[in-house]
């Protein structure tokens, strides 16, 4: 299977994903690694590992949906499988979902639907929660509100400051993700809830 990963920032996730693929028991491979800006680690771990890399930034176009447009004829040239946002900053747009969508999956550093949004783990901390974790879910045109397809608990420690526990939230984060991509690629990209027919 062919997956493209979007990422924004340091690619910990990208990394572990790129670290699966190597085994071709895995069944997929990184076909490219997109991004929203220049110069992150991401784009250099993508580099290391000989896999194409592209950048659309949104102040590249005149408008939003310019931008998302461009994006998602990047996605397209790599005919991807799936796409995975790996920490990537941006929300998708309609376009990209109209033409990906079903086929998108996130990682998230909360229990979904608790503490959506950019910095997951600090609202967390802030509301005093003893048990936080990570969330893999497929998008939907909300923000982190797509179908749940998997979440691991991790507790929050009473010295945790905003860091700490983001590192150890993505300790889970990313093995939750290598596990759940690896499941989709296997079972065919749908998988049975209990709730609903995801994928
Ligand atoms: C991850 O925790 C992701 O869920 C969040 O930002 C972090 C990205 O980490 N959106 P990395 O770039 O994969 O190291």
């Amino acid at each position: 299977a062919r997956l493209v990963v979007l990422v924004s920032g340091a690619g910990t996730n990208l990394q572990a994903l790129l670290d699966a693929c190597a085994d071709p028991a895995y069944g997929a491979r990184i076909a490219a690694v997109g991004a929203d800006r220049d110069g992150i680690e991401g784009l250099d771990r993508a580099r290391r590992a000989g896999v194409p890399t592209f950048v659309e930034r949104v102040k590249d176009h005149d408008t939003r949906d310019a931008w998302d447009a461009a994006l998602t004829r990047a996605v397209e040239e790599h005919s991807p499988d799936l796409v995975v946002s790996a920490g990537f900053m941006k929300i998708l747009g309609k376009r990209f979902l109209d033409r990906f969508g079903g086929r998108v999956i996130n990682t998230h550093p909360a229990l979904l639907p608790s503490f959506p949004g950019t910095h997951a783990a600090r609202d967390a901390l802030d509301h005093g929660v003893k048990v936080t974790g990570c969330t893999a879910h497929f998008v939907d045109a909300g923000v982190d509100t797509g179908p749940i397809i998997a979440q691991e608990a991790v507790p929050v420690l009473d010295d945790d400051d905003e860091d700490t526990l983001h590192e150890r939230i993505k300790d889970a984060e990313r093995p939750l993700l290598v596990r759940t991509v690896g499941r989709l690629v296997r079972e065919g990209w749908t998988i049975e809830s209990r709730r609903v027919r995801i994928g």
